[in-house]
C-alpha cells in the first residue's frame, strides 16, 4: 500500500472519529434530560442551620391567629417534609422520629416506645401547645438544642398555620383550635422588642428604619427563642 493509501484512510479513520464524536456531542445536548428544578412542592425552610447562627429572624413568629382559617389542605402538602421520619396516622410506626398521631395537645414525648432525647420537656412546659409546636418547627435545635430532631424548621408562619391546622386533625378528637386567650398570650410572648414604627413626629427625633443601610439587622434587644 502507497503512501498515499495510507494517508487516505489515515484520514477516513480521523473523520470518523470527529463525526462520531460531534454526533455524540450534538445528540446530548438534544437529549438530556431536563432535570426537574426542584423538588415539585417546596417548602421553605429557615437558612442559617440550628442554633447560634447569625440569622435574620431571631425568633418565631406568632402563627396562632392564623391556625383557624388556614389552608388544610397545604399543611398536609407541607407535611411532606417530615415524612422522611415521621408518620401521622393512627397506630403509625415509629421511624427517625416519633409517630405524630395526637401529638397536638398531648404530652411531649408522648409516643410509646420511642427513645426520645428526653430534653423536649425542659423547654417551655411538658405539653405540645399550638404555641410550643410553632415555636419549635420555626427552629427545633433553637428550641432545644439538645433534640434529636435533625430538621432546620419552617421558616413562612402562614406554612407553620397551615402544617398546625392539618396536624390536629390527625387525632382522635382533634384539639379546638387556639382561643383567644392564648392567641393573645403568644402574640405578648413573641411580640418583637422593637416598637412598631413609630411617626417621627411623636419623638421629635430622626426617623429610625429598621434596617441600616449596612444591611446588617437592626440591633435591637430581642428575647431569645425559647
Ligand atoms: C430528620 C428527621 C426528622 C424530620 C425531617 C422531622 N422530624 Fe420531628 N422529630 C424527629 C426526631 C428524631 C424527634 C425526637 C426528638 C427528640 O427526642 O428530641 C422528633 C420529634 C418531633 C416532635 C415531638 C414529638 C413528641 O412526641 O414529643 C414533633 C411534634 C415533631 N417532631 C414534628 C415534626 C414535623 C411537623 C416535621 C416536619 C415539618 C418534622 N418533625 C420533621 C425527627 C424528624
Amino acid at each position: 500500500m502507497g503512501g498515499m493509501e495510507f494517508n487516505k484512510i489515515f484520514a477516513a479513520v480521523l473523520i470518523a472519529g470527529i463525526v462520531a464524536s460531534l454526533a455524540g456531542f450534538v445528540s446530548k445536548k438534544l437529549v438530556a434530560p431536563e432535570r426537574l428544578e426542584e423538588n415539585a412542592f417546596k417548602v421553605e425552610v429557615v437558612e442559617g442551620a440550628g442554633a447560634g447562627g447569625a440569622t435574620k429572624v431571631a425568633m418565631a413568629e406568632p402563627v396562632l391567629a392564623l391556625i383557624a382559617a388556614a389552608d388544610v389542605a397545604r399543611g398536609e402538602k407541607i407535611s411532606k417534609a417530615c415524612a422522611a421520619c415521621h408518620s401521622f396516622t393512627k397506630g403509625g410506626p415509629n421511624g427517625v422520629g416519633p409517630n405524630l398521631y395526637n401529638v397536638v395537645g398531648g404530652p411531649k414525648n408522648h409516643a410509646a416506645g420511642f427513645a426520645y432525647s428526653g430534653t423536649l420537656q425542659n423547654h417551655g412546659g411538658p405539653t405540645w401547645t399550638y404555641a410550643e409546636l410553632n415555636k419549635f418547627l420555626w427552629k427545633p435545635k433553637a428550641y432545644d438544642p439538645e433534640t434529636k430532631m435533625n430538621f432546620i424548621g419552617i421558616k413562612k408562619p402562614e406554612d407553620r398555620a397551615a402544617l398546625l391546622a392539618w396536624l390536629r386533625t390527625m387525632a382522635d378528637s382533634p384539639k379546638a383550635v387556639p382561643s383567644a386567650a392564648e392567641i393573645s398570650a403568644e402574640e405578648a410572648e413573641l411580640k418583637p422588642a422593637e416598637p412598631e414604627a413609630a411617626p417621627a413626629e411623636a419623638t421629635g427625633e430622626p426617623a429610625e428604619t429598621d434596617k441600616p443601610a449596612d444591611g446588617k439587622p437592626a440591633e435591637t434587644p430581642v428575647k431569645p427563642a425559647a
